[in-house]
């Protein structure tokens, strides 16, 4: 048994949000102030509670910030007619629609009506392609791209590094996957999902091992091997009676059996979750500096 190093998302998305703070008052000081917009249809309680922390951040780094709160019952048309009116708002630099929105919505439809020069979640085909093409003029998807920037902050070398991702979202695994596979940072990679064959097994050869299914605990201790590093994107609501809000956060990793057998570990809460935040306020001011 060993003490792995923790991951702290805490600390290092502070640090990038100091850096953010810098970068603001360069566009400031040029009369650009960073616009970013968040729009959230219906009344998820998470969903809430990720666009209260987006905005409040936009806040602190003195962005102008807009939140855009509609009824889970919009329409389609309605919410299209949204995106319309902040692809041309040019205080605006950043749009981001929370997902998952409610089930009568397109939600693929909605992400393409996004001007792709304000797409800061980097989910619009153009910027998937433009992640595929490894061009930096894109929008890296910020869940992926805080992961990366707490590997590279930490010291952990993915160069030739055998990595797994388990999860093949287009918000973290796909994008998690092209990230690692780059030219930048060079591992083998393996996207695992909910139909891989002894899922186990295949983790098991990770030196990197990312958990990004939204499935609270997946992970055990006979999934990891010994000395790998371990990034839980997973934030599970568990019901637990012993706290005032009802629930407490888990994530897809069984922590307590599995940190001590890796090199590190993120948190969870406190490890990736920040990062995410983080990240997309740095979206916004490449957004806000390439729209000028
Ligand atoms: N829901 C969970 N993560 C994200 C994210 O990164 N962006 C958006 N828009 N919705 C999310």
């Amino acid at each position: 048994m060993n003490s792995p190093q923790i991951l702290d998302g805490k600390s290092v998305a502070a640090a990038v949000l100091d850096e953010c703070r810098a970068e603001t008052a360069e566009l400031l000081a040029k009369g650009i102030q960073p616009g970013l917009a968040v729009v959230l249809v219906g009344s998820d309680p998470a969903s809430q509670v990720y666009v209260g922390s987006k905005t409040r951040t936009c806040a602190e780094l003195g962005f102008h910030s807009l939140k855009i709160e509609l009824p889970a019952e919009t329409t389609q048309e309605e919410l299209l007619q949204v995106v319309r009116d902040l692809n041309a708002d040019p205080a605006i630099h950043g749009i981001l629609v929370q997902s998952p929105p409610p089930k009568h919505i397109d939600e693929e439809a909605v992400i393409r009506e996004i001007d792709p020069r304000k797409d800061v979640d980097g989910f619009h085909p153009e910027n998937v392609a433009k992640l595929v093409l490894e061009d930096p003029s894109g929008f890296v998807p910020c869940t992926p791209a805080g992961c990366m920037k707490l590997l590279e902050v930490s010291g952990i070398n993915t160069h030739g590094a055998e990595a797994v991702v388990i999860g093949r979202s287009m918000i973290v695994g796909k994008p998690m996957a092209l990230l690692l596979v780059s030219k930048i940072s060079n591992a083998t990679v393996t996207i695992a999902h909910s139909r891989s064959k002894d899922l186990p097994a295949i983790c098991r050869r990770a030196d990197i091992l990312v958990a990004a299914v939204g499935r609270p605990e997946m992970v055990r201790a006979d999934w990891v091997k010994p000395g790998a590093v371990v990034i839980d994107v997973g934030i599970n609501r568990v019901p637990d009676a012993s706290k005032k809000s009802g629930f407490r956060l888990t994530g897809d990793v069984a922590y307590q059996e599995v940190a001590p057998l890796c090199s590190a570990i993120t948190p969870v809460p406190g490890g990736v979750g920040p990062m995410t935040i983080a990240m997309l306020m740095k979206n916004t001011l490449q957004a806000a500096r390439q729209l000028g």
